[in-house]
């Protein structure tokens, strides 16, 4: 068993246990668009923090030459088990089972003296989690409302419905899912855990089922309620806001920073970050007096240029996996 943070390399090393079995694979997203975005240079040293099964990083290992290096983070078990199994015997590879919250200390082991030339972030969960009903992500299949990514750690989404007050919940159903029957949502949860505690993925689909009044084309109605869990869950916001800060001093003069994000909180985030590290300043406000505040002469450092536009998938991709479609990519460059 792998513990928090702790990498391996080879099959023989303590991450490998017995083969996972998939119910399905991962595609990865936007996969040419990634290889571009990171400017990929054979002997270059790049970190993917979110291995998944690893779509990405085989992409970038066929890129790389013999010196080329290439650190996998995740924070599923299940996850870092898959990578060790493929591609742990492969010397320029390492593995390692943590958060991307914690990605200064993971990566920050055995950096390159220069920095990593590239950094990938594949947010969301991974096609294998949705899959799997024993995970409990989905709305799709019965089972134990678990919803962590990190299994060996934390608080199942059972035990935070359990316990999370009402008005919490609404709040957090209609922000991060953005639900507008947040409210009505919450207070049926209320409601039915009061009768007996909420504990499986198809008793609280039924119970969300039951509160929406009207449904969106083509979308189960709890598809907005469980995101707003699962993010709520593995605290998915904050994670991706710490592993932003410390990107930019774990890339090496010209390295690169690609973020796929699926939701648009999760994407403001990226953009307003890339901006703020490229030394833009937020539009100044003025107080309720109508005064605007004191003009800076300092000019603040530049830890980041954005790179092109963002990327969203063509219309093939699209066609072809579904998943695709909110996504979005945006590459920022350390300046050299
Ligand atoms: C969309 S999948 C990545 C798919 C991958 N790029 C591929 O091609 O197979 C996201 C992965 O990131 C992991 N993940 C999400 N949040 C994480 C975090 N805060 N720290 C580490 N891993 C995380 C999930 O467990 C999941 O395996």
């Amino acid at each position: 068993m792998t513990r928090r943070g702790s990498s391996c390399r080879k099959r023989s090393s303590p991450c490998r246990s017995d083969r996972v079995a998939e119910p399905s694979d991962h595609r990865p997203v936007l996969l040419e668009e990634v290889l571009t975005g990171l400017a990929i240079r054979p002997e270059g040293a790049y970190v993917d923090a979110t291995f998944g099964r690893g779509g990405h990083a085989a992409a970038i290992l066929e890129r790389l030459g013999r010196e080329g290096r290439l650190l996998a983070v995740d924070r599923d078990p299940d996850a870092v088990t898959a990578a060790a199994d493929r591609f742990g015997d492969d010397p320029r590879f390492r593995v390692a089972q943590g958060d991307f919250a914690m990605l200064r200390a993971i990566a920050g082991n055995n950096a390159p003296a220069n920095g990593y030339d590239g950094i990938l972030l594949d947010l969301g969960v991974s096609s294998p989690q949705l899959d799997r009903p024993e995970r409990g992500f989905s709305f799709r299949h019965d089972g134990p409302l678990d919803m962590r990514m990190d299994t060996t750690a934390g608080e199942t989404a059972a035990e935070w419905l359990a316990r999370v007050e009402v008005g919490e919940l609404e709040q957090i159903i209609r922000t991060l899912g953005e639900e507008r029957f947040a409210r009505r949502i919450a207070r049926a949860i209320e409601a039915a855990r009061v009768e007996q505690p909420i504990e499986t993925t198809a008793r609280l689909a039924a119970i969300v089922d039951a509160a929406v009044p009207r449904r969106e084309r083509d979308k189960h109605p709890a598809t907005r309620t469980f995101q707003a869990i699962r993010m709520a869950v593995n605290a998915e916001l904050e994670a991706l806001d710490a592993a932003l800060e410390a990107a930019p001093d774990l890339l090496a003069p010209g390295g690169r920073l690609a973020v796929i994000s699926f939701h648009s909180l999760e994407d403001r985030r990226v953009k307003r970050f890339i901006r703020s590290a490229a030394g833009e300043r937020p539009a100044a406000v003025r107080d309720s007096r109508g005064r605007l505040p004191p003009i800076e002469t300092e000019r603040p450092e530049v830890r980041l240029r954005p790179v092109g536009k963002p990327v969203t998938p063509g219309d093939e991709e699209a066609r072809r996996n579904p998943r695709a479609r909110s996504a979005r990519l945006r590459i920022a460059e350390r300046p050299a």
